[in-house]
């Protein structure tokens, strides 16, 4: 029962890898949509792979949400110099504390035993602001950290489940619904193409960044998340997805 379960989800990998065209990808039982501990699992997956590829003086940076929330409460330490160190990819996003990346990162780093740098920058930001945040010096020094990051863990989410959960002003929820906005990752809404179709102005990582970053991993599992997925790997740039059974199974029926 155990081995034809494993074969199933290596199945189910083949089959991810080949329809979305990433390089690798990891499928853990269950649907994290019901339960805590898939997204748990997905988390052990994701730390697996880290001790597998962190050196000394390896810049993570991670975004917000449950999901990384998750990865951080079965984080370990990752290599044996502890000389990596962990930032938030953006600021604050109108989400609980739990949720947020700075939050996150402080308890990576914990459970690591590694050192951490905080971004105390709000988000979204408006253009003048903008300006003045990146040039502030404390601010500033987190930002080089940012650009210097080696590895990047970051969620997806449902566009207008993610919307509604940041408290995005209604002129700005019609906008996506218009433009058909499928997922949310770094601050970008994405249509079923992969498009951007709307952009939260941010400090931290942006798409761009991303080519030249040695590991993007993509944590992100549910039935509600297959869509999402699905659209953000139409053009989104990451080495390795790690989901669940339930969201695989939904993207291969798309
Ligand atoms: O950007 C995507 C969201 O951070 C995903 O949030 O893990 O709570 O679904 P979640």
């Amino acid at each position: 029962e155990f081995m034809n379960e494993i074969k199933g989800l290596s199945v189910l990998e083949k089959q991810i890898k080949d329809k979305l065209n990433i390089e690798k990808v990891i499928v853990v039982p269950g649907n994290s949509d019901h339960f805590e501990w898939v997204k748990q699992e997905m988390g052990k997956a994701c730390v697996s792979f880290l001790q597998s590829v962190i050196d000394s003086k390896d810049i993570i940076a991670v975004t917000g949400g449950t999901t990384m929330a998750a990865v951080a409460n079965v984080m370990n330490p990752l290599d044996k110099t502890n000389n990596y160190l962990f930032v938030p990819a953006r600021g604050g996003i109108g989400e609980k504390v739990e949720n947020q990346a700075n939050t996150i990162v402080a308890e990576m780093a914990r459970k690591a035993g590694v050192n951490y740098r905080l971004l105390y920058a709000p988000d979204p930001l408006s253009e003048s602001a903008y300006q003045t945040i990146i040039n502030e010096p404390s601010i500033n020094e987190t930002l080089q950290y940012i650009r210097g990051a080696t590895v990047v863990l970051h969620g997806i989410g449902d566009a207008m489940t993610m919307a509604k959960r940041r408290k995005t002003p209604e002129n700005v929820e019609e906008e996506l619904l218009l433009r058909r906005a499928i997922t949310e990752a770094f601050g970008y809404y994405f249509d079923a193409m992969g498009n951007v179709v709307y952009k939260v102005r941010t400090v931290g990582i942006q798409l761009e960044d991303l080519n030249t970053i040695d590991h993007v991993v993509t944590i992100a599992g549910g039935q509600s998340k297959g869509k999402a997925i699905a659209s953000y790997f139409k053009q989104g740039k990451s080495n390795l997805l790690i989901t669940d059974e339930a969201a695989a199974k939904e993207i291969l029926k798309g």
